[in-house]
C-alpha cells in the first residue's frame, strides 16, 4: 500500500479517527469502465435504436414478421424515443407510407392486409423444401384441409376453385394473413417466413391431384 499516501484527517469523533485513502486503481478503472459502458449502452439502445428494446425483442420472437415502428415524430427532442407504458404493444406488420400534406410530410403506418400486400411471392421448387412444406402441412393444416388437401372444415386445396385466388401469391397471402372471420387463422405468428413459403409451395403441388372424398368446389374457377 506504499503507493497510496494515506492521510490522517483532522477529525476525531469520540476517539474515532478518519483516514483519507486513495481508491485502489483497479477499483477506479472498474468504475470508469461502467461509465463508458453506460454511454455505449444508451447510444446503442436508446439514441441510435440499433438494439431492440425488451418489448421489441419479445414481439420479434412471437412474430417472425415483426417490423419495428420508427416514426420520426415519436422522438423526444428528436433524439430519445418517446416514453411508452410497459403495456404498450408495438403494432405488428406495419408498412410505413408517406402522405404528403400541405403542412409537410406526415408518416403513417397501416396494418398490412392481403389487399395492400402486393409482394410477388415465389414458390420453392427444391424437393427438400416441398418435403418440409408437407411436414408443416400435416402438422398444422391437415386437420381442416384434409391429409391430401381434399378439404374438410376448410376448402379443398387440390381443385381449381379458389375463394381467394389461386396464384402462388394468393395462396401465400391466405397463409400469412388468414381469413380469421371465416375460420382460417393467420399463420404469421406460428410459422417463420420460410416455413410459410414452404407450406404454400407444398399446397401448390396438391393442385390437380384428385384426392379421394373431395369437398365440393368453393369459389371461382382459376385456370392456370
Ligand atoms: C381450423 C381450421 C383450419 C386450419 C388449421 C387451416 N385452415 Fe386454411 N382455411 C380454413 C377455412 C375455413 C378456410 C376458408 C376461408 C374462407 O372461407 O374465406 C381456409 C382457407 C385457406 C386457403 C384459401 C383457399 C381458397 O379457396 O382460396 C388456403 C390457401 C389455406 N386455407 C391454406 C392453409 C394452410 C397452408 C394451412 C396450414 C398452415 C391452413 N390453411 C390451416 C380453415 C383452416
Amino acid at each position: 500500500m506504499a503507493e497510496y499516501s494515506d492521510e490522517l484527517l483532522d477529525h476525531d469523533y469520540d476517539g474515532i479517527k478518519e483516514l483519507d485513502n486513495n481508491l485502489p486503481k483497479w477499483w477506479l478503472w472498474l468504475f470508469y469502465l461502467t461509465i463508458i459502458y453506460s454511454v455505449l449502452y444508451m447510444l446503442y439502445y436508446h439514441v441510435t435504436g440499433i438494439g431492440y428494446s425488451q418489448d421489441e425483442q419479445y414481439m420479434s420472437e412471437v412474430d417472425p414478421n415483426f417490423v419495428r415502428i420508427s416514426a420520426a415524430d415519436t422522438r423526444f427532442l428528436g433524439v430519445l424515443p418517446e416514453y411508452h407504458s410497459p403495456l404498450f404493444t408495438p403494432r405488428q406488420e406495419i408498412t410505413p407510407f408517406r402522405l404528403l400534406h400541405q403542412s409537410g410530410e406526415v408518416e403513417q403506418y397501416v396494418e398490412m392486409t392481403p389487399e395492400s400486400d402486393t409482394t410477388e411471392y415465389v414458390a420453392f421448387t427444391e424437393p427438400a423444401r416441398i418435403a418440409a412444406g408437407k411436414d408443416i402441412y400435416i402438422r398444422n393444416c391437415a386437420q381442416c384441409h384434409g391429409n391430401q388437401g381434399q378439404g374438410g372444415i376448410g376448402p379443398n386445396l387440390a381443385d381449381d376453385y379458389w375463394l381467394h385466388g389461386g396464384t402462388f401469391s394468393d395462396i401465400t397471402k391466405s397463409v400469412i394473413y388468414g381469413w380469421p372471420s371465416q375460420g382460417m387463422i393467420s399463420w404469421r405468428g406460428q410459422l417463420k417466413p420460410d416455413q410459410i413459403l414452404e407450406v404454400a409451395s407444398f399446397v401448390q403441388t396438391l393442385r390437380g391431384t384428385n384426392p379421394p372424398n373431395p369437398k365440393p368446389p368453393q369459389g371461382d374457377l382459376v385456370a392456370e
